[in-house]
């Protein structure tokens, strides 16, 4: 049996927690906080044997295996270092870190010490998104020409201290959102010949919302994403003999459809729980066959995607400040 451990307990912790826990094999080791009243409570609601009330002892505790990290991005590359470090595996929630660098040295510290690294991508191993990759990979359209994808929600006026906003946590919507469309571009174009940005910055000094067009030989690829105002949140990917369109909210869809020969062909695929259960799953799958990374999300792959989103913010001026 897999034993999991849960550390920095906020918002997705809950969330993710939910999901492992409907899954048979999802077994709940332990959580920690830097509260320890925070770390008892969340214990006893989804019953982990041990409460920790520091990072450091959860990356000491014997019981765990596997640890998913789910602080704010700033931190995501030293805690997975310190917990790799200790011989934990990781699943770090997305972004893996704020840039390339770091992701590479996160992927150094995983093979020095031989254990198992992914980034909590999860949209990666959602049953629509699979689907839609073999569907565009099988000519299901044509030829593709074009991706549409966005992810914006109207937050505007959060306070600039939160992660939405905070610089020092790395905030902005690129890193947060933003990163789904340029996944999207990513899993089923590849590398992009040529990258163009801009955005609209926050007072903070992060991006409020940017916009960036991939461009590959054959086709074009858009992405919009922003805390400025609402998007549909559908994913259109458009060939030469049809389109694909990902439902709302594309990034963790119930299903999809086929528009070709003027008719729409509706497929629902729901998933089980929010949709976190299919990354742990991967998860428990790799350490069960000794993989130290996932086959459908490998380290390249999210070195790649860092390195897009390295690109767009060298074009929109966003420096974080433990980069300066
Ligand atoms: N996959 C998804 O759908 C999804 C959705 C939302 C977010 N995320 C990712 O998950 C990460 C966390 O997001 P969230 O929305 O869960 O954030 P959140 O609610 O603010 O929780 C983050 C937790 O990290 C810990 N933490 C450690 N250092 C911190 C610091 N300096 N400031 C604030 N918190 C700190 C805190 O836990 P303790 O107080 O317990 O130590 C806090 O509760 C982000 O990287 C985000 O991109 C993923």
């Amino acid at each position: 049996m897999i034993k999991w451990g849960i550390l920095g307990l906020g918002k997705i912790a809950n969330s993710f927690t939910k999901d492992l826990l409907l899954l048979e094999n999802g077994h709940l080791q332990a959580v920690a906080s830097r509260s320890a009243e925070k770390a008892q409570d969340f214990a006893q609601k989804y019953g982990a044997k041990t409460a920790h009330s520091t990072y450091e002892a959860l990356f000491a505790d014997s019981e765990v295996d596997i640890i998913y990290i789910a602080t704010p991005h700033d931190s995501h590359a030293e805690w997975s270092i310190a917990a790799m470090n200790a011989g934990k595996h990781v699943l770090c929630e997305k972004p893996l870190a704020i840039n390339k660098q770091q992701v590479q040295t996160m992927i150094n510290a995983a093979r020095k010490n031989k254990v198992f690294l992914m980034e909590a991508l999860w949209s990666r191993f959602n049953p629509s998104i699979r689907a839609v990759l073999d569907l565009v990979q099988q000519g299901e359209i044509g030829k593709l020409r074009h991706i549409e994808a966005n992810f914006c929600f109207s937050r505007p006026n959060a306070p600039a201290e939160t992660r939405l906003f905070n610089l020092d946590l790395a905030g902005g919507s690129l890193l947060d959102v933003g990163i789904y469309p340029t996944f999207l571009s990513y899993l089923i174009l590849g590398y992009p010949q040529q990258i163009l940005a801009t955005a609209n910055l926050h007072a903070t000094g992060a991006d409020l919302q940017t916009a960036a067009i991939f461009k590959y030989e054959d086709a074009i690829a858009q992405m919009m994403c922003g805390f400025a105002s609402n998007s549909d949140t559908v994913a259109k990917i458009n060939g030469e003999e049809g389109s694909i369109h990902i439902h709302s909210k594309w990034h963790e869809t119930q299903g999809y459809s086929i528009l070709k020969d003027g008719k729409e062909k509706i497929i629902s695929l729901p998933t089980n729980g929010k949709g976190f259960t299919y990354e742990i799953q991967e998860c428990i799958q790799c350490l069960q066959n000794g993989q130290l990374e996932s086959k459908l999300w490998t380290h390249q792959n999210s070195l790649d995607l860092m390195s897009m989103m390295d690109d767009i913010r060298a074009q929109i001026g966003v420096i974080y400040p433990s980069e300066a």
